[in-house]
């Protein structure tokens, strides 16, 4: 960006670049190829992420109906037919519950790494400096000790008072990661998350589709690996519909089934 250059303010790219070239003047800035980094970590964490929790959710809440329409009902009880506003998707109860299990089950983000700095001892660990450590969320999120005999089973109602008590205060549930590198758009994230179902929810019912196959696979993110083809029977002219929700289709198929 030259000095007299100006920026579009209204996204992240200009903003980054506004703030950046701030930064330049006390010799402190990021380069052009870290600002395409930045941009590129945003891409990533940000909207992969969220699309992969938005299409569990659709496979989740077709395959357990009576969860879709618990949450229809809330929504319609909270909004009507009325757009989504920050304040109702403060008080989307059973939709927030949902979406805790989703991320338990199908954590877009399956893992997460760590370097020791210094020697250091956990219980009987000694974690030498320099080592890896790897967090398994999945595995975690799954593990029967932790969670149960019926661990590995949809059940949004184990978060119905919080998730401090569904973990009975363990670190057991960290779909976000956790400590000071915890993500910073986990805010973000869920609230476009509600915002989705909301419009969902109001307008459609939804099943799976006989041509589903459920696969979840890993390619970066955890996504379903032929995608999600559901079928949607639209709320007000009881039509029906046939459309694929999916983030990744290997082999260059049609994105939309
Ligand atoms: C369901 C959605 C999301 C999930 C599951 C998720 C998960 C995670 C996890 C597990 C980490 C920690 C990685 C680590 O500690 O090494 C992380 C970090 C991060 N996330 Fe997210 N994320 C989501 C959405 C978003 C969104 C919407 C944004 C941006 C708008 C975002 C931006 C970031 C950034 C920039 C970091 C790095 C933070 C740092 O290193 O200080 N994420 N995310």
């Amino acid at each position: 960006m030259k000095d007299d250059e100006e920026v579009n303010k209204s996204d992240l790219l200009g903003i980054l670049l506004e703030s950046n070239s701030k930064e330049i003047i006390k010799e402190h800035g990021m380069s052009n190829r870290e600002i395409v980094e930045e941009c590129n970590t945003f891409y990533l964490a940000g909207q992969e992420t969220t699309a992969d929790l938005m299409v569990w959710t659709v496979v989740m809440l077709s395959r357990y109906p009576e969860w879709q329409t618990r949450a229809r009902e809330e929504v319609f009880q909270v909004f009507g037919n009325r757009k989504p506003d920050s304040d109702g998707l403060n008080r989307l109860k059973t939709v927030t519950i949902i979406l805790n299990e989703v991320l338990r089950l199908y954590p877009p983000v399956l893992f997460f790494n760590r370097r020791v700095q210094k020697d250091i001892k956990m219980q009987n660990l000694s974690l030498p400096a320099g080592v890896k450590v790897t967090l398994p969320i999945l595995l975690i999120h799954k593990d029967r000790e932790l969670w149960g005999d019926d661990a590995t089973e949809f059940k949004p109602e184990r978060f119905s008072e919080g998730i401090a008590k569904a973990t009975k205060g363990r670190l057991s549930y960290f779909p976000f990661g956790w400590g000071p590198r915890i993500c910073i758009g986990q805010n973000f994230s869920l609230m476009e998350a509600k915002i989705f179902l909301t419009l969902l929810l109001q307008r459609f019912t939804f099943e799976l589709s006989p041509a589903y196959a459920h696969a979840p696979v890993i390619f970066l993110t955890l996504k379903p690996m032929h995608g999600a083809q559901i079928i949607t029977i639209n709320c007000s002219f009881k039509c029906v519909q046939a459309f694929g929700i999916s983030t990744f289709i290997p082999s260059g198929a049609s994105k939309y089934k």
